[in-house]
């Protein structure tokens, strides 16, 4: 069974976006046979700056390395390195008719908002289905709002099949229903965009601040406090153990120690989960000749199988 994962490079990563995304990911590792790419081509769609886009791609490459991604295991590159891909994208664009495109939900959202629409955003979704046809995917997880692209996907497929026969594979999409939102440090979703997170790579100093600022209440030191409704508890509950907990629950319970304690025994834990992953990755980050000859062997692999498929599709349609 073949996996697939689109990742697009988003600078700096926190919490959420581990324990919502990439932990799973890695994990998926041992379901079946993974694909996955950091989507480049896809990022052209909102980032127009040369340097901006080169260190967001580098940098999503060595957190996923760092974070467990096995490029023996698995199968991990970045989507520009594959150009079969822009091929397949046109053949599919003569199968996608515009009244599919014209009403995909991400296209009408982000040009309500006033983004600009360009082709390359009205077609985001051709590019998306031509990721999942080329390598033949069959499960492709994906958080709910990327659902649409994926039926659009069997959409194109089919249509492209019933001219030509069954060559494309039918991909079918896997939610994952019970990703708990991780809060952020005001209790509300964690998210880049509410200046409410507690970085995974940031400095020592500046993940203390992030922690220091979670939102508690004013009990004082000398008061019992509920754990139930503590934003510090549960982000502990992402770090500690049920006996930890307990232990944790203990102290809440009894008065003498403030949330200033216990926030230091919520960064205590991450420190520590944390230190393996920041040691691999600021390897990494000084050896990018090292990372390049990664992903030249993932671009390597992903090849294969991508130029394999294409000339079944080129010989099917005539080319
Ligand atoms: P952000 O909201 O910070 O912009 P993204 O939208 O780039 O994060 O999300 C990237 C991935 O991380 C998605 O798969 C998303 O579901 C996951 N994710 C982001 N924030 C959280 C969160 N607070 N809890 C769980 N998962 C999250
Ligand atoms: N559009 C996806 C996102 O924003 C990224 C992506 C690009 C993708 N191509 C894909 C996801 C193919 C799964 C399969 O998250």
């Amino acid at each position: 069974m073949r996996i697939l994962s689109g990742i697009q490079p988003s600078g700096t990563i926190h919490i959420g976006n581990y324990f919502g995304m990439i932990k799973k990911m890695v994990e998926s590792q041992n379901d079946g046979d993974l694909f996955a790419f950091i989507a480049s081509y896809h990022a052209l769609t909102s980032v127009k700056d040369k340097e901006i886009l080169e260190k967001n791609i580098f940098e999503a490459v060595v957190n996923f390395l760092a974070l467990g991604m096995d490029p023996e295991k698995s199968t991990f590159w970045v989507q520009s390195d594959v150009k079969e891909v822009l091929e397949l994208y046109w053949i599919l664009s003569n199968h996608t008719s515009m009244g599919l495109l014209e009403r995909a939900h991400s296209y009408k959202d982000k040009t309500a908002k006033g983004i600009q629409a360009n082709h390359g955003l009205f077609s985001y979704p051709v590019l998306m289905a031509a990721d999942i046809l080329l390598y033949d995917s069959n499960i492709v997880p994906v958080g709910k709002d990327q659902i649409q692209h994926v039926e659009m996907t069997r959409d194109i497929a089919t249509s492209f099949n019933n001219v030509y026969g069954d060559i494309l594979v039918m991909p079918e999409a896997k939610v994952d229903e019970v990703v708990a939102t991780v809060p952020g440090t005001d209790g509300a979703k964690m998210s880049k965009s509410y200046g409410n997170t507690i970085d995974m790579f940031g400095t020592k100093k500046g993940v203390k601040k992030q922690v220091m600022s979670i939102v508690t209440d004013s009990k004082e030191l000398d008061e019992a406090k509920d754990y139930t409704t503590c934003n510090v508890y549960k982000l502990c509950e992402l770090f500690m153990s049920e006996d930890e907990l307990k232990q944790l629950q203990q102290r809440y319970a009894t008065p003498g120690e403030g949330y200033g304690h216990f926030k230091l025994s919520l960064l205590e834990k991450i420190n520590e989960h944390f230190e393996p992953f920041t040691e691999k990755r600021d390897y990494l980050l000084n050896h990018p000749a090292e990372v390049k000859e990664i992903l030249d062997f993932g671009a390597k692999k992903a090849r294969k199988v991508a130029s394999a498929k294409m000339e079944v599709i080129r010989a099917a349609i005539g080319l």
